[in-house]
């Protein structure tokens, strides 16, 4: 049996953080993002009599790391199937894997879908939400797509920890340009750095605290399109999530110089009448958000040679292509 799923990979623009169970990937609280129709990854999964799981990436056979990490998230499927059929996964990303831009989430959102159809296990959306949060905390928001809300959950088994739609991806035009500001995989990845922040930030409690009051202002500003709203939240989201790093010991810095200068030249083009707001997750690169008839100014920002720029707008949800 050969089931293809694909998702879109998503921004936080109030970000996740921090989890509250890392056995279940349970998050310290919750998070608001927009499905990027832009980035997206094609996921097919083939059960087989081999002794072992093979994970093909973008055409070549994947680390024994990355294999091993989908390997125990497969296990969670098989486990609800009562199935020792091991599996053959193709996936690819329309967009660079690992360069910071949220592979995990597309990946383990289409991933979710696919193995639960390939070992016949019916599931509702909010129930897949809460598998591929297992695979990545940030794929459960990948399953809804559009403006999509996590909820951080109260339950220890994790069973009210996914993501729903808050609105969907016609609600509102905004466009996000990605600005890539160095190549290659990110020196810290998200789940080693959020769990340093946890352990050793002087900040972390601070931080936690103040997630739900942004969640309240982010919801409402994406429910009333109010982007001057947005940027507040967004960009004080951003910064937090940052400081809380930052204030680890040691302290975790993602940011290279091109994003320091980009920062400035988003609040810059603001000042001067540009409706543009900025988000950076744990890498280098700079989000900036903007309403669609901004996009060439916003891009004009990064006219640097050495930053690549991906435009993309709203995406839906993970869909089951075929079976
Ligand atoms: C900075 O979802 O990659 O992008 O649950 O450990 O896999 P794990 O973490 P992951 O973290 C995402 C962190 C972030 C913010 C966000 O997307 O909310």
């Amino acid at each position: 049996m050969m089931t293809t799923a694909t998702a879109h990979s998503n921004i936080a623009l109030v970000k996740y953080w921090g989890k509250r169970d890392p056995a279940l990937n349970l998050p310290a609280a919750g998070s608001l993002s927009l499905a990027l129709g832009g980035l997206t990854t094609t996921t097919t999964v083939r059960r087989t009599t081999d002794d072992r799981d093979l994970l093909v990436l973008d055409g070549s056979r994947a680390d024994p790391a990355a294999t091993s990490r989908v390997s125990a998230f497969v296990d969670l499927v098989r486990a609800m199937a009562s199935s020792d059929d091991r599996v053959a996964i193709e996936t690819r990303n329309d967009f660079p894997t690992a360069a910071g831009l949220a592979s995990s989430a597309s990946g383990f959102a289409a991933l979710a879908l696919a193995a639960t159809r390939a070992f016949g296990v019916q599931l509702d959306d909010d129930a897949i939400s809460a598998l591929a949060r297992r695979g990545s905390g940030s794929a459960a928001r990948s399953i809804p797509g559009g403006w999509a809300v996590m909820n951080a959950g109260q339950r220890d088994d994790g069973a009210d920890a996914f993501a729903t739609e808050l609105a969907g991806p016609d609600h509102w035009d905004l466009r996000c340009v990605v600005m890539v500001t160095a190549a290659g995989e990110k020196r810290i990845g998200s789940t080693d750095g959020m769990n340093h922040t946890m352990r050793t930030s002087a900040f972390y409690s601070a931080w936690v605290d103040s997630v739900p009051l942004d969640l309240e202002e982010g919801r409402r500003a994406v429910l009333d399109r109010d982007f001057e709203r947005l940027t507040t939240v967004a960009e004080r989201s951003a910064l937090r999530m940052h400081a809380s790093a930052l204030a680890a010991d040691p302290g975790v810095l993602y940011w290279n110089g091109s994003t320091v200068e980009l920062i400035h030249r988003v609040r810059d083009a603001r000042r001067s009448g540009t409706p543009v707001f900025f988000t950076i997750d744990a890498g280098p690169h700079v989000k900036a958000f903007c309403p669609a008839d901004a996009v060439d100014a916003v891009v004009d920002l990064a006219d640097d040679s050495s930053v690549d720029v991906i435009v993309s707008g709203p995406g839906g949800g993970a869909t089951l292509v075929s079976e």
